[in-house]
């Protein structure tokens, strides 16, 4: 199989993590068209080179029209479509099976009936559950302690076996903590109603929301509060252009974690963002958030060693950085938040 070029279908591909994957397999020469419902991804998030269709993974008469494309065969797919609120799949663990593991399933059949051979998924170190040693690597036990962690697990499960009895090709991406933004700035979506560390300073920063609420600094850590392995989009969206190219040219699969090896505190991250966005951000002590770890790190060896994968944007300054930039433009009006909460 020819490394480039390739016509890939990206599900998820306007939402936060897939539009970067997006704008990096146009870069590297690749045919894109973008599947998403847009239940939390950004219409701004598309690319006008590539195809879209606005459909839901558990459609599976719309996942065949878009696989079986009469001009060009998909020659990949990149799966990042999923419900990711950990707190919530506890909550609502039926709607997170239907999303994650039933709407995943479908997506398998309809590749398998298309014939498309190859897959890159987002997994999440959310598999791992609680950390038994760290940094975490690949062969650490997997036990989630969320449904979604669960239903991540459920899919590589699958996968496996979609590979031994139907020659599936994939890889398995567990991204760590992803953040930052296009360091070019033409990714224009941001996250809508987030809950993760970063984009939270960031409204905070730009005075959408009153403060910031650090889960817990009784932690045993150097500060108190919780570490973790931050690791950019851009960096992440790398990875998958490294592992297409693998899995279609070493017919291998893949079950990579994708961070940094290096943790940050939630203390640190808030005072350089102070430094950096030049603000004061209100801050609050509160109580620890349920089921957080002290600390969480990957150990990135294997996506080094197999992939040479090497983080270019990760470190805390340009995280930063980069996500404020794209505050600062969604504040300006270049970009906007949009979406529907169709579910
Ligand atoms: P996101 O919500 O921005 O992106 C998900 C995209 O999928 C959105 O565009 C959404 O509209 C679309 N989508 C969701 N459900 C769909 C459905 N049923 N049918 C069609 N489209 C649907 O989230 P993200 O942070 O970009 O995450 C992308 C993937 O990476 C997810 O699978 C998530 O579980 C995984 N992940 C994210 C992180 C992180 O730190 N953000 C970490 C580990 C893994
Ligand atoms: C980071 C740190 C919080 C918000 C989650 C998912 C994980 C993966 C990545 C998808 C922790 C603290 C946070 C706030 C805070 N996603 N915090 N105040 O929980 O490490 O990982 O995203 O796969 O599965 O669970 O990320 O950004 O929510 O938290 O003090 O308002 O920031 O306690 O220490 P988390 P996070």
């Amino acid at each position: 199989m020819l490394k480039q070029d390739m016509n890939i279908l990206v599900i998820g591909g306007a939402g936060y993590i897939g539009s970067h994957v997006v704008k990096a397999l146009l870069a590297h020469g690749d045919s894109v068209t973008v599947y998403d419902n847009l239940s939390t991804g950004c219409r701004e998030n598309l690319f006008p080179q590539c195809r879209f269709i606005e459909a839901d993974i558990r459609d599976y008469s719309a996942l065949q029209a878009a696989m079986q494309d009469a001009e060009r065969p998909v020659d990949a797919v990149v799966h990042l479509a999923a419900l990711k609120a950990a707190g919530e799949s506890m909550l609502e663990p039926e709607r997170y099976a239907e999303h994650n593991i039933a709407g995943t399933i479908k997506i398998l059949n309809a590749m398998t009936a298309a014939e498309v051979p190859f897959l890159v998924f987002s997994s999440s170190a959310a598999v791992y559950g609680e950390p038994q040693y760290l940094p975490i690597d690949e062969h650490h036990p997997t036990e989630p302690t969320n449904f979604y962690g669960a239903t991540k697990l459920e899919i590589e499960r699958l996968l496996k076996w979609y590979s031994q009895l139907r020659g599936l090709r994939y890889a398995s991406l567990r991204y760590f903590n992803a953040a930052g933004y296009d360091p070019d700035g033409e990714i224009l979506g941001i996250e809508r109603n987030p809950a993760n560390l970063l984009p939270v300073i960031m409204e905070v920063a730009l005075g959408r929301r009153p403060h910031l609420q650090i889960f817990g600094d009784d932690y045993d850590t150097p500060d108190g509060t919780g570490v973790r392995d931050y690791v950019h989009v851009t960096d992440l969206a790398g990875a998958h252009i490294l592992a297409l190219d693998h899995i279609a040219a070493k017919q291998q699969n893949l079950v990579l974690n994708l961070g940094t090896e290096h943790g940050v505190s939630v203390r640190e991250v808030f005072e350089l963002a102070e430094r950096i966005t030049g603000r004061e951000i209100p801050m609050a002590v509160a109580a620890r958030r349920a089921g957080d770890p002290a600390k969480l790190m990957a150990s990135s060896q294997a996506a080094r060693e197999v992939l040479g994968w090497v983080p270019r944007y990760s470190d805390p300054e340009t995280l930063l950085q980069t996500a404020w930039q794209a505050y600062l433009r969604s504040d300006s009006g270049i970009a906007s938040v949009s979406g529907s909460d169709s579910s």
